[in-house]
């Protein structure tokens, strides 16, 4: 199985993105003075075409915004202060993560709400260089409190509408199932999405991994393919590589997310390199719940030289530490990657897109433009 690739045939999809415009303004000036190497890497690494394509939404609440909204809707939160809620921020693994994320997302309660969180997260990824965005989105954390499907995604679309108006960055969306809720609710959010099909790319798989394996979900990923949604799971970022076999073959996912553990099945990394199956791997958040212990130890440049399609992401940005460009940045300067190999993932995250072939040719151009 290949990648899926180029939009959903035959079916009409609303959030094109839009023509592409001039690229970022780089920050050099005559005035300026010399730069020092970090800087150059910085510049060099945003001038980078790039596609952002493992982010959750909900995990680009930044601590400022949690107590505005907090304030707006009369929440009181368990933390006198953005700076306590942020030094909470230390988590052990998966789960200690998702119990503060899932505590986070309380806030967010009407269409302004989703639509702020989506502008901010894409003028912050406009700012590194990201020209397109496929984001995750959990329906079951908000239905499950009472907020209407229909209140988030009118707010999630209008974020995205002034995303594009505002910055030209294109967006998809990606549905995520929560893996830790049962496969009947999964299904009951599958048909709350259908009316809303027409916005909504694919469907994913995320949540507490451990004990929640891909085939849990094989009906609501084989009706949701029926329905035109691309498939994607996270697999292989605390589970065993397994659970890669098992996104790939019973859910036939175009991408696996995270994906890191297939290192320990090498023929797992033949099939996922000879098939061009992209991993959505996330440095940042694999060092904040201990994939890895220090950025210098993660496989991401190794999974590379074997021929994996890897692109770089930043997952839950405003939990882990980092937006892209910080991943790109630390992750360059851990594994001493070069200009070729961040081109490389540049380019790897535009061809992993879902973006129509046109589109694709033409942000490769971009990129063979773009000089150190
Ligand atoms: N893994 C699994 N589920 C998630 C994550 C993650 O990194 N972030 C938000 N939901
Ligand atoms: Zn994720």
């Amino acid at each position: 199985m290949g990648l899926v690739g180029t939009g959903i045939p035959g079916r009409p999809f609303s959030a094109l993105p839009v023509p592409i415009r001039r690229p970022l303004q780089t920050t050099h000036s005559l005035k300026k003075p010399i730069m020092t190497a970090p800087d150059e890497l910085a510049d060099f690494v945003r001038r980078l075409p790039k596609a952002e394509l493992h982010l959750h939404i909900e995990g680009s609440l930044e601590p400022e915004m949690t107590f505005a909204k907090a304030a707006k809707h009369g929440i009181r939160l368990p933390y006198p202060s953005v700076d306590a809620l942020r030094a909470a921020y230390d988590f052990r693994n998966l789960q200690s993560f998702l119990d503060l994320y899932y505590a986070g997302v309380e806030v967010l309660r009407d269409e302004e709400d989703f639509h702020d969180l989506t502008l901010a997260y894409l003028a912050r990824a406009h700012a590194d260089g990201v020209v397109h965005a496929e984001i995750f989105f959990d329906p079951q954390s908000h239905t499950a409190r009472g907020i209407p499907f229909a209140t988030l995604m009118t707010g999630l679309l209008s974020g995205i509408r002034a995303g594009r108006e505002n910055f030209g960055i294109s967006c998809f969306l990606i549905l995520c199932f929560l893996r830790h809720l049962d496969a009947d609710d999964a299904m009951r959010t599958l048909r709350a999405a259908l009316p809303w099909k027409q916005h909504i790319i694919g469907v994913g798989l995320d949540s507490s991994e451990l004990g929640h394996p891909p085939s849990n979900f094989a009906d609501v990923f084989a009706c949701a393919r029926l329905e035109g949604f691309i498939p994607v799971a996270h697999a292989g970022e605390e589970g065993p590589p397994a659970y890669i076999h098992e996104a790939l073959d019973i859910l036939k996912a175009a991408r696996i997310d995270h994906g890191v553990r297939a290192e320990e099945d090498p023929a797992l990394c033949e099939r996922l390199a000879r098939e061009r199956i992209p991993l959505t791997v996330c440095p940042l958040s694999n060092v904040k719940l201990a994939v890895f212990k220090q950025l210098a130890e993660h496989n991401l440049r190794r999974l590379l030289q074997a021929g994996l399609c890897i692109t770089l992401n930043s997952d839950d940005p405003a939990y882990f530490g980092g937006y892209l460009g910080e991943n790109y940045l630390a992750t360059a300067l851990a594994l001493d990657l070069g200009e070729a190999e961040l081109r490389l993932l540049a380019r790897n995250s535009i061809e992993a897109s879902f973006l129509p072939a046109g589109d694709k040719a033409r942000w490769f151009q971009q990129l063979d433009r773009i000089h150190t």
